[in-house]
């Protein structure tokens, strides 16, 4: 198909189109960014599941404008032709993720400032010096059980544990209900009837937790968001933990495991981060560019006909932004390594109204994470071949499925400096 030919194509008619799932999972993403982009330009149809497609933003003035622009670009399903039409099939994986909800990450304008504005509240009263000692004394916690053993695998047992026990933390749960809040977010993902039965139990888990705080206040996000005048009823309190939650923490396991996978298998990137924290807080930053732990955002949904790099963009069509292609574009790549060392030219945060409203936590968290394993751990090597190592399979997010390691102990002590 020629590009010329392509302008004026109805998504469904566009034959052989690439499945978004697939693009996460392939070991060199870039490479298909570069092939759609050499085919198509820098809007290309793709699928989220077989037979449900949709276009994926590569250009990054393009994704930058579909983020802000909400009066043609909606975040709210309600406007997604297959909602609107209720064409999705009932066995649909992208549906859970996709149907219409009432929190801010699913709708537009004036609901979505007035729901917003308890997340970002909420988080801006978090006391950052005692976030850092709860994050340094988990990571802690978690390394002195894999002490014992000189062997772990970096992903289940440290990439994933920390996110859900700090973000556990902050919400005031026990950590059990923190892993199994985990487990739901995972069957969310997956979609399907096993995403709706999910849905069903994390709400039931959160309304007893919003129960409880309203009973007995703490300090805590729940209780932020159980009190926050903007929230008209407990079901949205509970809706604002449920994104908050789901959101966060996944991208948080993001960040640290890809840090991780490539402590491990970049010898060049292994030996900066062991330059000193300056070093090591540069090339996380680095990681969030060039793999950021949400690589395609949630579709937007298209107001009206449109134009968008070139390409005609029906009523009604799916359109997600790849953050991942986004930071890549070569119109915004610098041949001068210094320049793009403290590149401000990145989609990984996000950008608009829906831009994430934990950018002061959230680096935090992981350069810690990160940090406090490279004090303790030593010699850390993968037990497994480089090329052995294959990523999660979902649309949305990217990281190794498991980093298997054997590594020498370093004891506690020196802790992390708070100078954050
Ligand atoms: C590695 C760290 C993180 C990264 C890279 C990240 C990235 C992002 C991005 C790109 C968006 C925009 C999504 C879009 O436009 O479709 C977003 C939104 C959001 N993030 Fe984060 N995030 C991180 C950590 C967190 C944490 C720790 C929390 C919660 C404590 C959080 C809560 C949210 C929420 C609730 C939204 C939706 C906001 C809205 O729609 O108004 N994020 N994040």
């Amino acid at each position: 198909m020629t590009l010329a030919s392509g302008l004026h194509l109805r998504l469904e008619d566009i034959s052989g189109r690439m499945q978004l799932a697939d693009i996460t999972a392939a070991p060199d993403p870039q490479a298909l960014y570069e092939q759609l982009r050499d085919e198509w330009g820098p809007v290309a149809p793709m699928d989220l599941e077989p037979g449900i497609p949709a276009w994926i933003v590569l250009g990054y003035d393009e994704a930058s404008n579909v983020m802000r622009n909400e009066l043609l670009f909606s975040r709210d399903s309600r406007n997604w032709r297959y909602v609107r039409e209720s064409s999705l099939p009932a066995s649909s994986g992208v549906s859970a993720a996709l149907s219409p909800r009432e929190n801010a990450y699913y709708l537009d304008g004036m609901q979505q400032r007035r729901l917003r504005a308890p997340l970002d509240d909420a988080l801006a009263a978090v006391d950052q010096k005692r976030l850092a000692r709860t994050v340094a004394t988990t990571c802690e916690a978690i390394i002195d059980r894999l002490m014992s053993r000189e062997e772990a695998d970096l992903v289940s047992e440290y990439a994933v544990a920390v996110p859900v026990l700090v973000m556990t933390e902050l919400f005031g749960m026990s950590p059990s209900d923190g892993d199994t809040m985990h487990e739901l977010s995972q069957a969310l993902h997956a979609g399907g009837e096993k995403a709706r039965v999910a849905a069903v139990e994390q709400a039931e888990l959160v309304a007893e937790l919003v129960a409880t705080r309203r009973a007995a206040p703490g300090e805590d996000l729940t209780t932020s968001l159980v009190n926050h005048p903007s929230h008209a009823n407990d079901a949205e309190v509970m809706a604002s933990i449920g994104v908050m939650f789901n959101l966060g923490h996944d991208a948080e396991i993001a960040w640290i495991a890809s840090t991780l996978h490539m402590i491990l298998t970049d010898p060049a990137f292994a030996a900066r981060v062991h330059r000193g924290r300056l070093d090591l807080y540069e090339s996380l930053d680095e990681v969030s560019r060039r793999n950021p732990p949400a690589p395609h955002v949630l579709p937007r949904f298209a107001r009206q006909d449109c134009e968008l790099g070139g390409r005609r963009i029906a009523f009604g069509d799916a359109v997600v932004p790849a953050i991942a292609a986004a930071n890549a574009d070569r119109a915004v790549r610098s041949d001068d390594p210094w320049e793009e060392l403290g590149s401000r030219f990145h989609l990984t945060w996000g950008a608009g109204t829906h831009a994430c409203p934990a950018h002061r936590i959230g680096p935090l968290i992981g350069r810690i994470a990160v940090d406090t394993l490279l004090r303790r751990m030593h010699d850390m090597e993968l037990i497994v071949p480089a090329d052995s190592v294959s990523m999660s399979v979902s649309p949305w997010s990217r990281y190794p499925r498991s980093l298997p390691v054997r590594f020498t102990s370093r004891p506690a002590g020196g802790g992390f400096r708070s100078e954050q």
